[in-house]
């Protein structure tokens, strides 16, 4: 039997609620498509009957392997440079000079920032791009960027910071000039060592209790919630307000709202919002 035909309602149903229980991903029917074309790739490679085989392996794992190939075969990562470029701009025009001046005054040059959903990291070198273009001595600061992720895939691709060509296009060319380089194998462009050292890639399941000492300045978290119901959103937006620093702010995606969920921050424009 084909891979993908024995995923009847009961077992789409039994997945399902396995990969919100996990990681809060909210699996519609209108995802059984989805859901039957990429496991039914993971049941090709591990080479399984189908996929009444594959729960039997999912649940009975113990290493870990399975519930990571999951999340690996379920998330999706479309991602981009410069997405949102609004965000970007309001990050240059309004977050940076704050933290400048209150650097200049309190002598403490200490930034943190946080994609949260990170994906392949394209977003969380955006903002490095865009720190390190206002703030050329950001290198010297205590500036850190934090991207976090549940697919261990994506942060593999964040970690080396190496990218195919076509995604050259979307970085403005100076930014390019200063920041990128050719790969090795000149197939493809490599974020610098300098800035990659600004960005620091971890494991991190947003659903879960955050493991993270110390509070933002801004955090990221565009295009994630999306995936999430409203009782997932609601705790993320409560957790997320309390690692902002006052004064910080929470970008989302332009497809996200708040509107939903109860939260204090401070409405500033569309998808940007402000811990008082
Ligand atoms: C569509 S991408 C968005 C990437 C980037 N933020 C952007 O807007 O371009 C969504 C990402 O959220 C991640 N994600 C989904 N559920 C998550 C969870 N529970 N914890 C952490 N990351 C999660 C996915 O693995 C995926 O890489």
């Amino acid at each position: 039997m084909a891979a993908g035909n024995d995923l009847t309602d009961s077992l789409f149903k039994k997945i399902a609620k396995y990969v919100y229980d996990v990681c809060g991903i909210n699996l519609t029917e209108r995802k059984r498509e989805l859901v039957s074309t990429r496991i039914g790739k993971v049941i090709r490679q591990k080479k399984l009957a189908g996929f009444q085989e594959y729960y039997d392996y999912l649940i009975n794992d113990q290493t870990g392997e399975a519930v990571a190939e999951l999340m690996n075969a379920i998330s999706t990562n479309l991602t981009s440079f410069f997405r949102e470029p609004k965000h970007f701009d309001f990050l240059k025009s309004d977050i940076l000079p704050e933290l400048v001046e209150k650097a200049r005054k309190t002598g403490d040059h200490h930034l943190r920032g946080w994609s949260a959903g990170c994906s392949t990291g394209a977003e969380a070198y955006t903002i490095a791009m865009t720190l390190a273009n206002s703030i050329p001595e950001i290198f010297s600061w205590n500036a850190r960027i934090l991207a976090t992720d549940i697919d261990t895939n994506v942060m593999d691709t964040g970690s080396r910071g190496v990218y195919n060509m076509d995604m050259l296009k979307q970085i403005p060319p100076l930014m390019a000039k200063k920041f990128l380089q050719r790969s090795k194998d000149g197939a493809n462009f490599r974020v610098k060592a300098q800035l990659r050292n600004l960005v620091k890639f971890k494991y991190l399941n947003l659903i879960e209790p955050f493991p993270l000492k110390g509070k933002f300045d801004f955090i990221f978290c565009r295009n994630v919630m999306i995936y999430f119901d409203r009782p997932t959103q609601q705790n993320l937006i409560d957790k997320f307000s309390a690692f902002l620093k006052p004064g910080g702010y929470l970008f989302i995606g332009h497809s996200e709202g708040l509107s939903a969920v109860e939260h204090n921050l401070k409405y500033v424009r569309p998808t940007i919002y402000q811990k008082k």
